[in-house]
């Protein structure tokens, strides 16, 4: 178990519970990769190794006349540049001298009991109860003096590992970075794979497509400076004819915010390449000597349960060991209603006080008070980067309305979009180098608001101070972080000419350090993730904010396939699901079983609903309170795919112990005189009888899982079930 070097047959292997992975310090030194898949025991897999005379495949120097060593038909643990590999690289370096040329040699390898640390960015932590290993090799580059360093940290239980990189320059004179993978992972025999990811749009955030390897480059990845609503920094290769019940699964998921870039690579022999890293676009580095520049981690994980099991070891993963939150562990979050469909920008105080009190009436627990309550915002032309509480509008000011709401028995959040300044507004006015725009250049709108140089250190000590100055004036319980753009004008006043190479990845290191500062002063306070919706729904995130606002899109029936896509990697408890008007066909129950998908909320005027409608409310977060434990901790089931033509679409939640489960059913079409239908458990235990729906029907997980329950036809479209299963 852990990590074994062994040194007689010079073979590094990591062992989680389930999966071996193993590197070999192979020919002259070169580090190559031999496995990662089911456990290997102790077996040595350098005969995997097979060395042959390839024509146009570079042998190196050193090897003299031995013409069957190339790199460019080897696997590789961190793919090189100008050594003879044509593939895809993970590193390109400008070195001192102007050469473009870097070629690593396995010089020092450690071993620690513990998870290794960056110090610029976000990482997965390991719990008390954890059995972790770290692993570092330093490649070594003697004629650049540059040092490449692998991170490998194995979580043994959770059969999860995690890499990272960091380049250090020993020279006397500065390198520059171009490109830097923090992962490259090498498959001997790649043939027979498909790789599945998580495209969208606006309003359509993380849909799934799967397509098989070919033999080119097929690239994943986000220039917009976020990890954006169009791709996500995760992606799966899998066997082709893997399902959700069985085959081999790989996922691999990028814990940064910014440009991102997954290459797969299906080579010449059919070997198959996977890198993944920072973008690099306008990407150019400068490390200075002495100085080390990180690479963000990668968590990767394998199973052979197909991609359901591969979802619930990120899931269970991601809930233990991503977000150190209260909100994860200890306290539950609650129902909450969010003014921005309700009343967009045009509110007071009042008119929250009258939304709180009728959504008081349905069960709801936290008052969140969206856009528009700070500077001069009344429309999306002006005001941002002015936090200062909009007294016109909030006449009797903060503290005293959050008093009201408080009095009300409910708690009180708070919008804020730090990142971003309007031209309209006194930041702007004061401090219009702060703003990021290219010099001589009129710059690129977008919703009329320009991004803020987050790279410079004034401009992050100035959004920590008032954050916090609005955090600590009240009693606020919820924060809900938003970006509404995606960068241009990649500019910073701040640095030199020849340094504006790094703004983009200066950006995400200001913003992680301004996160990082105000949560951990506020500790105690929930904090949401937005991005336009789900427009920068990452794991980096999802270390700071326990749950993210999966879409602006609430339209019930498209939030099937967004829940759906979402979950491959990303758990239902940090899945922002609220019910909304929106979607005027579909009954009000229904869009509430759709809510329940995630962390339940409302996105509505609370105070136009009925009596009726509020009474239904009332019962929905109920059921969500009851279900809680089921659907934010339990393992979530895809029983069908959304995407492909179907009558209905239906999910599943267990417990861990499997004594409990909620089936969700949403009739999505409707059939004339069509056939019945049946949905078919999973996870449940076989022999354990279950009560369904409080004695609706009493039967074995068996049958459950194999007869399936039938649902009931001749419904009015868009009817929805929910099968509460409870052993007896
Ligand atoms: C984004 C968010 C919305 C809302 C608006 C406010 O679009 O996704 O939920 O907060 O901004 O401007």
């Amino acid at each position: 178990m852990g990590i074994v070097y062994n040194k007689e047959d010079n073979t590094i292997t990591l062992h989680t519970k389930n999966t071996s992975y193993q590197m070999k310090i192979g020919n002259l030194d070169y580090l190559f990769h031999l496995y990662y898949g089911p456990t290997l025991h102790d077996a040595d897999l350098s005969y995997q190794i097979m060395q042959y005379d390839r024509g146009f495949s570079g042998n190196p120097y050193e090897s003299r006349n031995e013409r069957t060593f190339s790199l460019d038909a080897q696997p590789q643990e961190f793919s090189t540049q100008q050594q003879g590999d044509f593939r895809t690289a993970s590193i390109e370096v400008v070195n001192g001298d102007g050469s473009y040329s870097f070629s690593g040699k396995a010089a020092k390898i450690t071993i620690e009991k513990e998870k290794y640390r960056l110090e610029t960015l976000p990482t997965v932590f390991a719990n008390e109860s954890d059995t972790v290993h770290s692993l570092e090799i330093t490649l070594s580059d003697s004629v650049s003096e540059v040092d490449v360093i692998l991170l490998y940290s194995v979580f043994e239980e959770a059969d999860i590992i995690t890499r990272a990189v960091k380049v250090k320059n020993n020279g006397k004179t500065s390198i520059h970075l171009k490109k830097i993978m923090s992962l490259c992972l090498d498959f001997i025999n790649g043939s027979g794979m498909d790789l599945l990811s998580l495209p969208g749009r606006y309003g359509q955030e993380r849909q799934v497509e799967r397509q098989p390897m070919t033999h080119h480059i097929h690239t994943i990845s986000s220039v917009r400076g976020s990890s954006s609503h169009q791709q996500n920094p995760f992606v799966v290769l899998c066997d082709q004819d893997a399902t959700e019940d069985f085959g081999k699964c790989y996922g691999f998921s990028l814990m940064y915010s910014g440009n991102f870039l997954a290459e797969a690579e299906l080579d010449q022999y059919d070997q198959l390449r996977l890198v993944m890293g920072i973008h690099p676009k306008q990407f150019v580095y400068e490390v200075r000597p002495g100085e080390t520049f990180e690479g963000p981690e990668v968590v990767m994980a394998f199973t052979e349960k197909g991609l359901t099991g591969l979802s619930h070891l990120f899931h269970d993963f991601y809930r233990t060991n991503l977000c150190r939150s209260r909100f994860v562990t200890q306290t539950e979050r609650p129902v909450l209603i969010n003014s921005w469909e309700a009343a967009f920008m045009d509110f007071d105080d009042k008119k929250l006080v009258e939304i709180a009190k009728a959504a008081k009436n349905m069960g709801v627990e936290l008052l969140v008070m969206d856009d528009g309550w700070f500077g001069k915002r009344d429309d999306d032309n002006s005001g941002l980067g002015d936090w200062v509480v909009n007294e016109d509008k909030i006449k009797c000011g903060l503290h005293a309305l959050v008093e009201q709401i408080n009095d009300l028995g409910m708690k009180f959040g708070i919008w804020f979009e730090p990142e971003m300044v309007s031209e309209d507004s006194d930041l702007y006015r004061a401090h219009p180098e702060w703003a990021m725009k290219i010099p001589g250049r009129p710059e690129v709108r977008s919703r009329n608001q320009i991004a803020l140089d987050m790279s410079r250190k004034d401009v992050q000590d100035y959004l920590i101070e008032k954050v916090n100055a609005i955090l600590d004036d009240a009693n606020i319980y919820y924060v809900k972080w938003d970006i509404n753009r995606s960068l241009a004008d990649i500019w910073s006043n701040a640095l030199p000419a020849d340094k504006q190479g790094e703004v983009y990845h200066r950006y995400i290191l200001g913003l992680y350090r301004i996160m990082d500062a105000i949560i951990k002063t506020h500790p105690d306070i929930l904090f949401e993730g937005c991005s336009g919706g789900g427009g920068r729904f990452d794991a980096a995130m999802l270390h700071y904010y326990p749950q993210y606002w999966v879409s602006d899109n609430n339209h019930p029936i498209d939030r099937l396939k967004l829940h759906y896509g979402t979950s491959f990697v990303y758990p239902p408890s940090c899945m922002g699901a609220h019910i909304s008007d929106s979607g005027k066909l579909v009954p009000l129950k229904t869009k509430a079983v759709v809510a329940m998908g995630g962390t339940f909320g409302y996105e509505l005027d609370a105070t136009h609903l009925t009596e009726e409608e509020q009474k239904l409310c009332r019962e929905q977060s109920a059921l969500f309170r009851k279900y809680y434990h089921i659907i934010i901790k339990g393992d979530y089931y895809r029983l069908s795919n959304p995407f492909e033509t179907g009558n209905m679409t239906a999910w599943q939640h267990v417990t861990k112990d499997r004594q409990e489960s909620l089936l969700s059913v949403v009739v999505t079409n409707l059939t004339c005189n069509g056939p019945q239908e049946y949905v078919r458990a999973k996870g449940l235990e076989t022999d354990t009888v279950y009560s369904v729906n409080d004695g609706q029907y009493t039967l074995s997980g068996s049958a459950l899982m194999n007869a399936g329950l039938p649902i009931p036809r001749e419904v009015p479209e868009y009817t929805a079930f929910q099968f509460h299963m409870k052993a007896v």
